[in-house]
């Protein structure tokens, strides 16, 4: 084992604390996937995790233009994605995809995504596999992992009004990906970075030190 590495990480109670951003891709006020995924974040840290909410609804990200020279709050995005170990990408389904907002995130990024884990969650009225499918296809051309599920959440029929998830099964869904992304999370980043430091031929990891 690489002690470097492991000197790097923070600990809680003697493991690496992952830290999480949550991207929220709805600019509705009152966002069902904003709540959702403030629930699965608030039970990630339960597991340990640091997490952070990026809520694009907040703030102006500009359309992504290739050539323009980055604003604040370009440069403010551009730095929690690299604080971040592992990401929770919460989408609206807008016409059976993801939500513009949460694709213009993505636009801005692509190997600062390399070997962290990514979850998904999204509002639908019909589960949202497209819109969730098309999050992990662009996040697999950036080299990032992926859960091999999602969670989707029905605003009406999952939530009372006063915000709290009324329907179990989604309860113990936020829970399962909340734990996962924690656990599998940290595996993948921990030994993704021990790669990098180890210098190991015949890792997916090399094409990050050569
Ligand atoms: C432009 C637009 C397109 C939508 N397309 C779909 C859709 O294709 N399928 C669906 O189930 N819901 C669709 N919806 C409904 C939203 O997914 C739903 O209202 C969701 O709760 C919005 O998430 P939010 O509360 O986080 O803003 C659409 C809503 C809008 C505004």
């Amino acid at each position: 084992m690489a002690g470097g590495v492991w000197q790097m990480w923070p600990r809680k109670g003697g493991e690496m604390t992952l830290k999480i951003l949550g991207v929220s891709g709805s600019l509705r006020s009152d966002s069902v996937s904003r709540r959702a995924l403030e629930l699965v974040l608030n039970s990630a840290e339960e597991h340990g995790a640091e997490a952070r909410l990026l809520d694009l609804g907040q703030i102006e990200l500009p359309m992504y233009r290739p050539d323009a020279t980055a604003s604040d709050v370009v440069r403010t995005v551009a730095a929690a994605v690299s604080w971040a170990d592992a990401f929770l990408l919460s989408t609206p389904d807008y016409h059976g995809s993801m939500s513009g907002a949460i694709k213009n995130f993505l636009d801005y990024h692509w190997e600062e995504f390399a070997g962290k884990l990514f979850g998904y969650l999204c509002t639908s009225h019909e589960r949202g596999l497209a819109a969730m499918d098309q999050m992990r296809s662009a996040v697999r051309q950036c080299y990032g992992w992926s859960l091999p599920y999602g969670v989707s959440v029905h605003g009406e029929e999952d939530f009372n009004r006063l915000g709290a998830v009324s329907n179990p099964r989604v309860v113990s869904r936020f829970r399962m990906v909340a734990r996962d992304l924690v656990v599998y999370g940290a595996m993948i980043r921990s030994q993704f970075r021990r790669d990098v430091i180890d210098r190991e031929s015949q890792t997916f990891a090399s094409r990050y030190w050569q």
